[in-house]
């Protein structure tokens, strides 16, 4: 794989990227309809995020029963959303309500960096308000720079600071694909996330990477990271794969592979599908591995929609 190129490409895919959440291997197999029936005749569950949760008036004095329970999380969850542009809080405000009320979101998964001096109290004052989740993230880049010390030390103290950081933070990310980046090596990275987790255990907030199932299996000491962390945020990108075809809606069997290959190497942790999708529009530096791949709208789309609809 080009190696700049692909990370680049994450950008490209941002705006349709979706969180599907596929559960663990038996929830996997149910029988869409019925799910959605049986969910649909339950009461909201009283959690955070749940769709008919109402946020408190104040800050809750612990966390005890506040995060809904991870095994009712499935399906569609949320929207990556890229930071980059260092949005202000009323764009937040707005751009979060919107994946609440109209996508039924319920987390945001957070995508490139914001550098700007307490940013992240402006993610959580926006999430609070919309009643959302945070996948957070500490951006690595992509060429082996260091900057990830300054954006780790200054989350970390914000998550430690802001009152209602641990009300909305679901889990903090390394990422964007540390392992296939190679930033660190695996052990340095698994002894990060160690690091990360006891610095934020009083949070109760998790700690993972945030990669392609590729990233794992091409470094020797993954393993360690996988048994660091917490839960998967896996990045499902069939556009990539040698196996794609010029018909761009063959890819659920490409994401099938991957997705079973974290199911057999997962220990069993949490899957969500974190960076899913297939790119409109390509660059010189952004090029797939199979001849096949075309990127385009239409292929967006029907790569899009069969990645959500089967992981219900
Ligand atoms: C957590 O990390 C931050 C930044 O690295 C540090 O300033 C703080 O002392 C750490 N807190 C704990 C409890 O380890
Ligand atoms: C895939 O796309 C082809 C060509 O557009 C179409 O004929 C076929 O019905 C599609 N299959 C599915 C499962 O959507």
């Amino acid at each position: 794989m080009l190696l700049p190129s692909f990370l680049r490409l994450s950008l490209i895919l941002l705006s349709s990227r979706v969180w599907a959440y596929p559960a663990g291997n038996e929830e996997r197999d149910l029988v869409p309809t019925r799910t959605t029936e049986a969910v649909a005749r339950a009461a909201p569950p009283n959690c955070f995020p749940a769709l008919g949760f109402t946020m408190p008036s104040s800050v809750p004095s612990s966390l005890t029963n506040w995060w809904c329970d991870r095994a009712t999380e499935y399906a569609f969850v949320g929207f990556s959303y890229e930071v980059t542009d260092c949005q202000s809080l009323s764009q937040l405000r707005t751009d979060f309500k919107n994946i609440r009320n109209t996508f039924k979101g319920r987390y945001i998964r957070m995508y490139g960096f914001c550098d700007n001096d307490g940013f992240y109290n402006n993610v959580v004052q926006a999430a609070w308000e919309a009643g959302i989740g945070v996948h957070a993230l500490i951006w690595f880049g992509f060429d082996g720079t260091d900057e990830w010390i300054g954006r780790r030390d200054a989350l970390f103290g914000i998550l430690h600071s802001n009152p209602k950081a641990k009300f909305v933070t679901r889990v903090l990310q390394f990422g964007s694909e540390p392992l296939y980046d190679n930033v660190l090596s695996a052990s340095s990275l698994a002894a990060q996330v160690t690091a990360a987790k006891a610095n934020l255990s009083s949070l109760q907030i998790p700690v993972t990477i945030s990669e392609m199932a590729y990233g794992y299996q091409e470094r020797s000491s993954s393993q360690k990271v996988m048994d660091a962390i917490d839960l998967i945020d896996a990045h499902m990108l069939p556009f990539f794969s040698t196996e794609a075809s010029t018909v761009a809606n063959n890819s659920w069997p490409i994401v099938l592979t991957d997705l079973d290959w974290f199911v057999d190497n997962g220990e069993g942790k949490k899957i969500y599908l974190s960076e899913n999708g297939w790119p409109s529009v390509t660059s010189s530096g952004v090029q797939p591995n199979s001849p096949s791949a075309v990127a385009n709208v239409q292929n967006e789309h029907v790569v899009l929609i069969p990645t959500v609809v089967n992981a219900l």
